[in-house]
C-alpha cells in the first residue's frame, strides 16, 4: 500500500505528531513537521478531521541530502518524478518552506522553472483552479519555537507531491464561535477541542463522545460534526440550554446534553460501550492553585470509570508557565498538587497517563495536555 504524507501546523508539533499517532496508528517521522503514513482508506478517513495537519501529499519523493543543493537541482528532481506522476490536466507549482527553509533556496525560483519547464497541452498551468497541484516543501530547522521539540531531530528535508484533498478543515475553521447564539469566553478553541478528540482516539473503536463539562458546547459541536454519538452536561443550567442552542442552530443531530454535576454523570449515561471522554475542566485561578478543581477532574474521572471502564480520556490541565522550560517533572505543581500524586489519583480512578504534553497559554500560564488510557490495558 502507498504511503502519503502529512505537513503539520507549526504551532505545536509535538502535538501534531500526537494526533497523527492517535489516529492513523502509527507515522514514519522525516522532519518534526513532516510524517507519512500507510494510505488506508481508513487512515485517510480519520485523518480528514486532524485539526494540525495542514496538508496531505501523495505520490511523493524526498531528497535528506540538502548540502550544496541549487534550485536547478530540486527543479532537475521534479521535472524527472512527473513523468510518472503528473496525470494529464492543468496544474500548478507551490514551494513552501517549513520553519528556517534550506540553504535560502528561493521557493519562486523553484515555482517559475518548475512551472516552465512542465508546461504542455496536456499539462497547462493554471494558478487559481488547478486539477492537480505539485507541492515542493522545503523543511528547515524550526525558528522561535513557543513548545519543546527535543523528541526529533530536525534535519532539513526536502519533499514534494501532489497535493491530496482528504483534508476538511473547512467544516471547523468556517463558522466563528463568535457567531453561534450562545458563546462565553470559556468557549473553547475548535481546533483545540477537535484535537482533544482527535487524541482520544484509540484503536479507532469510540462511537460516543462524553463531555462532562461541556460549557457552551465547544467538544460537543465538534464531535457531533465528526458524526460521534454525543453525550453533554454541565452543572450551570444555562451552559445546558445555551449547549443546546448552539447545536440546534447548526442543525446537529445525535447528541444529548443534560444537568449534572461531573462527579455524578453515571447517574444520567449509565453503562456505555465505545467511548472516549473529552473534556475542559473550569480553571480560575482559584482551580489550579486551590487544589478544588482537582477534585472535580479525579470525581468526573471515577464517574467515568463507572460509565465506561475501557474508555480513553483527553483533558487538560492548568499549572505554571516554567513547564514549558524544560521536561515534565514530577515536583512540578498541576492544579495545587506535584504531578506525581496527580498521576497517583489518576491511577486510583482505573486510569494511567498514556501522553502528558505542555501547552502555553500566556506569560503565566500553561495546560498539560493529557490522554488517559484504562489502567489495567497494556
Ligand atoms: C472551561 S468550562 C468548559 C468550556 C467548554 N469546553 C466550552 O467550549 O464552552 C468549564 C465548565 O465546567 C462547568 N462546571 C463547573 N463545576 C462543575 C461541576 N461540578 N460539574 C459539572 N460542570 C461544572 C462550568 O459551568 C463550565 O461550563
Amino acid at each position: 500500500m502507498g504511503r502519503i504524507v502529512l505537513v503539520g501546523n507549526g504551532w505545536h508539533p509535538p502535538l501534531f505528531r500526537a494526533e497523527v499517532n492517535a489516529l492513523a496508528g502509527h507515522s514514519e517521522i522525516l522532519h518534526p513537521r513532516i510524517v507519512s503514513v500507510s494510505q488506508s482508506n481508513k487512515n485517510l478517513e480519520n485523518i480528514s478531521g486532524a485539526a494540525l495537519v495542514d496538508m496531505a501529499i501523495k505520490n511523493t519523493s524526498t531528497i535528506k541530502k540538502y548540502v550544496d543543493i541549487s534550485e536547478n537541482d530540486i527543479v532537475g528532481s521534479v521535472v524527472s518524478w512527473s513523468d510518472k506522476n503528473l496525470p494529464e490536466g492543468s496544474f500548478s507549482v507551490r514551494a513552501r518552506k517549513l520553519g528556517k527553509g534550506v540553504s535560502d533556496l528561493s521557493r519562486r525560483k523553484i515555482e517559475t522553472l518548475v512551472g516552465a519547464l512542465l508546461v504542455s497541452d496536456e499539462n497547462p498551468v493554471d494558478l487559481s483552479n488547478p486539477e492537480h497541484e505539485i507541492i515542493v516543501i522545503l523543511g528547515g530547522p524550526e525558528e522561535g519555537s513557543i513548545h519543546t521539540d527535543e523528541t526529533v531531530k530536525s534535519e532539513p528535508v526536502i519533499v514534494w507531491g501532489l497535493k491530496d484533498s482528504i483534508l476538511t478543515s473547512g467544516s471547523y475553521v468556517g463558522e466563528s464561535p463568535t457567531d453561534r447564539p450562545y458563546f462565553k469566553p470559556v468557549t473553547l478553541d475548535p481546533r483545540l477541542a477537535r484535537l482533544m478528540i482527535s487524541l482520544s482516539q484509540k484503536d479507532k473503536k469510540t462511537t460516543t463522545i462524553i463531555d462532562p463539562f461541556c460549557g457552551t458546547g465547544g467538544i460537543v459541536i465538534e464531535a457531533s460534526l465528526l458524526g460521534y454519538n454525543v453525550l453533554a452536561s454541565d452543572l450551570d443550567p444555562r451552559m445546558v440550554e445555551g449547549t443546546r442552542k448552539n447545536i440546534s442552530h447548526l442543525g446537529l443531530e445525535n447528541t444529548k446534553v443534560e444537568v449534572s454535576d461531573a462527579g455524578e454523570i453515571d447517574k444520567i449515561w449509565n453503562k456505555q460501550s465505545s467511548c472516549s471522554f473529552v473534556f475542559d475542566p473550569p480553571y480560575g485561578r482559584s482551580a489550579w492553585k486551590s487544589g478544588e478543581g482537582l477534585d472535580l477532574v479525579i470525581s468526573a474521572l471515577s464517574a467515568a470509570n463507572r460509565i465506561c471502564p475501557t474508555a480513553t480520556i483527553c483533558t487538560m490541565m492548568p499549572t505554571t508557565a516554567d513547564v514549558l522550560d524544560g521536561f515534565l517533572s514530577n515536583d512540578q505543581i498541576v492544579m495545587g498538587k506535584r504531578w506525581q500524586e496527580v498521576q497517583d489519583l489518576i491511577r486510583e480512578q482505573g486510569w494511567k497517563i498514556n501522553l502528558a504534553i505542555p501547552i502555553k497559554v500566556h506569560k503565566s500560564l500553561a495546560r498539560i495536555m493529557i490522554v488517559c488510557h484504562p489502567a489495567d490495558s497494556r
